[in-house]
């Protein structure tokens, strides 16, 4: 059995490691050093990975490989690219790298060679996709189809929307795209209002497609559509198409087996954008592009394979993501583009890095005595500088930060993006740097401030600095950057599983709350007093009941 992560020797000497690191100063490491920043940083294609701002040695990224060597971590990395069923708790292959893969190489699930149905389901979408854009696929009306609205929800719902704003730049002229996810009724409400039912494709996407809130909206659109005058049931095969691995539910919703568009089981929901999830994104940026993003992927993933630890990127921020867990007791971690078409991907990453690995439980079935996912959050810069910046910068918590920035943008304009660039090199500057006590006093006595006044106002103004970031930039922001980057975090999420010991794959602890929810539903339809639960819920549930008899 293998060993749990802080019983073994390799942790064991981070931890004697991290003690001879608690006063080790940034600054003062690029001063003695001059080559820190080659040394501490990984080029990728265009992609720059510089971790230099962290609080690492040489000697802490020797004792952190070895501790990922010593974990299995090459042995967990093949198992996971050749099909073996590592999702132990629903006894599941995890293959989103086989959806991705450029190369001829067979992939097995139970002695069944997955390529060929992956290919075909590739097709069927690239011709679909090829149908709507040149108008050979007709609505009702006999119009051309110019709206899409994807109704799904977590995995089914966050890569695609998210790669399509990403994307935006690359949309096929006069595609519009929506993306419904939420069972308020707000959300179908406000997108049904905006669209042209005649003009309109509803994809459902469900891998279960037994989820509540998909399903729900689903039905919504459907009845909606049908209450469209000239509309007949036949007509619901030209407006509706589903993205799913269940046959059977998508009939029953009524919905024919060509309007389908197959996955699988071992295509895990926060994974699935690679799968026929990604549908939208061929409707909306073209097939082409979707091809780009899969093959920008493929590349991340043929870096993550072959590429050795202290080279690999996936590697090392999944390490150095650790090392601030584990020992510094970072308990969340901010992602922050520089790039407005980012904008969703914090929000993204956290379905990808919490529904991973937020577990407490190891695969030997028992309690994990170490912390495991950090809390992952976010938003664009510079909009973040203005909000929760001061509490990264002087706040009592150690936030480690990955910025993200292009070299070009998808759309200059005058200075906006050099603007956009010397905020993004000046934080991770700033929060290494930070402001001494002598120069906070230099900078107020230059205001002409007296000494009483200097001396109340001076520790307000200092910064402690030190404090860790990564700085990812490329060229600009394309298909193919895109889908890299996605799959660099992708790896980064599974190497943290794998040195924590849990299963990244499952998501066990989504699902008391839908039971319950479900035992709630039908109480809220009755005249009866609530009394089946704590005296919060009951009372919850009868003021809420009270509220709409008052009505
Ligand atoms: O509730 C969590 C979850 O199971 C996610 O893992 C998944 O992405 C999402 O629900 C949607 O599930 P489905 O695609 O089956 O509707």
């Amino acid at each position: 059995m293998k060993t749990l992560f802080s019983d073994s020797e390799e942790f064991k000497f981070l931890q004697e490691h991290f003690n001879e690191m608690k006063d080790f100063s940034m600054i003062d490491a690029f001063e003695s050093d001059r080559s820190r920043f080659e040394k501490f940083s990984i080029k990728f294609g265009d992609i720059l990975f510089d971790y230099s701002k962290n609080r690492i040695n040489e000697k802490t990224i020797s004792l952190l490989t070895e501790f990922a060597r010593h974990a299995g971590l090459k042995d967990a990395v093949n198992k996971m690219f050749s099909g073996e069923k590592i999702n132990f708790t629903e006894k599941r292959a995890v293959l989103h790298t086989a959806l991705r893969s450029k190369s001829d190489k067979p992939v097995y699930v139970d002695g069944t060679n997955v390529m060929p149905e992956i290919k075909k389901v590739r097709n069927k979408m690239k011709s679909f996709a090829d149908r709507i854009h040149s108008g050979d696929h007709r609505g009702y009306t006999n119009e051309s189809i110019d709206t899409i609205v994807n109704i799904g929800i977590g995995g089914s719902d966050l890569g695609p929307s998210m790669v399509c704003e990403a994307l935006q730049s690359y949309t096929v002229e006069g595609m519009k795209a929506y993306f419904v996810s939420n069972v308020d009724s707000t959300d179908i409400y406000q997108t049904l209002q905006k669209i042209d039912p005649a003009r309109t494709l509803f994809i459902i996407a469900s891998k279960t497609f037994t989820t509540q809130e998909t399903l729900t909206n689903a039905n919504t659109a459907k009845t909606w559509f049908l209450a469209q005058e000239g509309v007949n049931n036949e007509d619901v095969a030209k407006h509706f198409i589903a993205l799913s691995t269940n046959n059977e539910a998508v009939k029953a919703f009524g919905i024919a087996p060509e309007n389908m568009f197959e996955f699988w089981d071992w295509v895990g929901g926060r994974y699935s954008l690679w799968s026929a999830i990604g549908l939208s994104i061929a409707l909306y940026i073209g097939y082409h592009n979707l091809d780009k993003l899969l093959t920008g992927a493929y590349d991340m993933d043929m870096h993550f394979q072959e590429t050795d630890i202290n080279k690999n990127i996936p590697v090392m921020m999944a390490l150095l993501g650790l090392w601030y867990r584990n020992f510094f007791n970072a308990a969340t971690h901010a992602v922050i583009p520089y790039e407005q078409y980012l904008n969703r991907f914090p929000e993204y990453l956290q379905q990808l890095d919490m529904e991973s690995n937020g577990k407490s439980i190891g695969s030997d079935g028992n309690k994990v005595e170490y912390s495991t996912g950090p809390v992952i959050w976010g938003t664009a810069g510079t909009n973040s500088q203005h909000s929760f910046f001061q509490l990264i910068h002087q706040g009592t918590q150690l936030i480690p930060v990955d910025f993200l920035a292009g070299a070009e943008s998808n759309n200059d304009i005058g200075e906006h993006h050099k603007i956009l660039l010397s905020n993004f090199f000046a934080q991770s500057e700033a929060l290494m740097k930070g402001k001494t006590p002598e120069k906070a006093a230099k900078e107020l006595e230059s205001l002409g401030l007296t000494e009483h006044e200097i001396a109340e106002l001076l520790p307000h103004k200092v910064f402690s600095g030190n404090r860790p970031t990564n700085s990812i930039m490329y060229k600009k922001l394309t298909p193919a950057t895109l889908g890299s980057l996605i799959a660099m975090y992708e790896h980064k999420v599974f190497v943290q599983g794998i040195l924590w010991n849990i299963n990244s794959f499952d998501q066990w602890g989504v699902e008391l709350g839908k039971q319950l929810a479900n035992n709630i539903l039908p109480e809220l339809s009755d005249n009866k007093t609530a009394m089946n639960h704590d005296s919060s819920t009951n009372g919850l549930i009868n003021y809420y009941k009270k509220l709409k008899a008052d009505q």
